[in-house]
């Protein structure tokens, strides 16, 4: 409960991200309200919350004997009023992020820390719809985000020494460790990360390669951890074109447009691991 840090966090979208982030938090004693669209959409986040948490649990990445946050979920963003901290991680489309970011930003008291878990949208871009930029800060938050520890944490152009001392004082409640950068489409991570998911499911297009032989290649010679197209599949092959168009729309780099490939799993509702089935079958959903 917020007696150990004091935190108390509204996190908007309840997706995979968002429910990484608010077992994440949960587990470490933070209490969250969830917001989405839909009913429906809650329930099954619940339900995906308790599974995560007990992932977490199975894998020793909790701190130890710390009661767990209260979870609410909503359908009103106006629960999040009474938060510390505001995180969103809605779809990867500019529009929405604007809409929700607007309005959540006039719903919080001022001096609540305003977060992106965008993938690709630069901060300042972000900072423009908010009118509080100060206070906007990009967290990259991983997948799954309770079991890497390493964030990426954006510095908007307009972004506070205030609002940068209270997200690593937040990370450090939540047990993560963040290198810090410079506001730029993709940032570091999703600059690099992304044409290469792009780049493989080219090869598995042109017919050079099965999913599982480039992941294999990847993983036996390079010490990829999973391949980058069982990566494409943890993340959302839905999300990834999403983000690859935000890429290739705001630095013209052709590697980013996405793929005839993943632009037919996508149409075909091969979104990955979320679906039950992208470049790999899971035979069920697995968020
Ligand atoms: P997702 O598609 O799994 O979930 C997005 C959620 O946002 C959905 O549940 C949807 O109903 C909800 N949503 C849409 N409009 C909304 C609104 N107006 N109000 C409230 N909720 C709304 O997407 P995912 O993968 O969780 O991505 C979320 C954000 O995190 C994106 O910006 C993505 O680029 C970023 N991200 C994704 C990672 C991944 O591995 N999937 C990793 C790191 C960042």
């Amino acid at each position: 409960m917020s007696e150990h840090t004091g935190h108390r966090l509204a996190v908007i979208g309840a997706g995979v991200m968002g429910t990484n982030i608010a077992a994440l938090a949960i587990g470490h004693g933070v209490p969250v309200v969830l917001v989405d669209v839909a009913d429906e959409v809650l329930a099954t986040a619940r339900a995906t919350v308790g599974q995560k948490l007990k992932h977490a649990q199975l894998m020793g990445v909790l701190p130890a004997g710390r009661a767990r946050g209260e979870l609410v979920t909503s359908t009103s963003p106006s629960d999040a009023a009474d938060a510390t901290t505001v995180i969103e991680a809605v779809v990867e489309i500019a529009e929405t992020k604007a809409k929700v970011l607007t309005e959540v930003a006039g719903l919080v008291r001022p001096g609540t820390l305003l977060i992106s878990n965008t993938s690709c949208i630069p901060i300042d871009e972000m900072a423009g719809w908010v009118g509080r930029g100060d206070e906007l800060v990009g967290v990259h938050f991983m997948n799954p985000a309770y079991l890497i520890k390493m964030v990426e944490v954006i510095r908007g152009t307009a972004t506070s020494d205030a609002t940068m001392e209270r997200v690593v004082a937040l990370l450090t409640a939540l047990g993560r460790e963040a290198l810090v950068i410079r506001d730029a489409p993709g940032f570091v991570i999703n600059r690099l990360l992304h044409p290469l998911i792009n780049r493989a499911a080219m090869l598995v297009q042109e017919g050079v390669a099965s999913a599982e032989v480039v992941d294999g290649l990847l993983q036996g010679c390079l010490g990829h951890a999973t391949g980058p197209l069982r990566t494409a599949d943890l993340i959302g092959i839905d999300n990834l074109v999403d983000s690859l168009n935000v890429l290739h729309e705001r630095t013209g780099d052709p590697e980013c447009a996405p793929c005839d490939l993943m632009l037919e799993k996508v149409r075909e509702g091969q979104h990955g691991r979320k679906t039950g089935r992208g470049f790999y079958d899971y035979g069920k959903t697995a968020r």
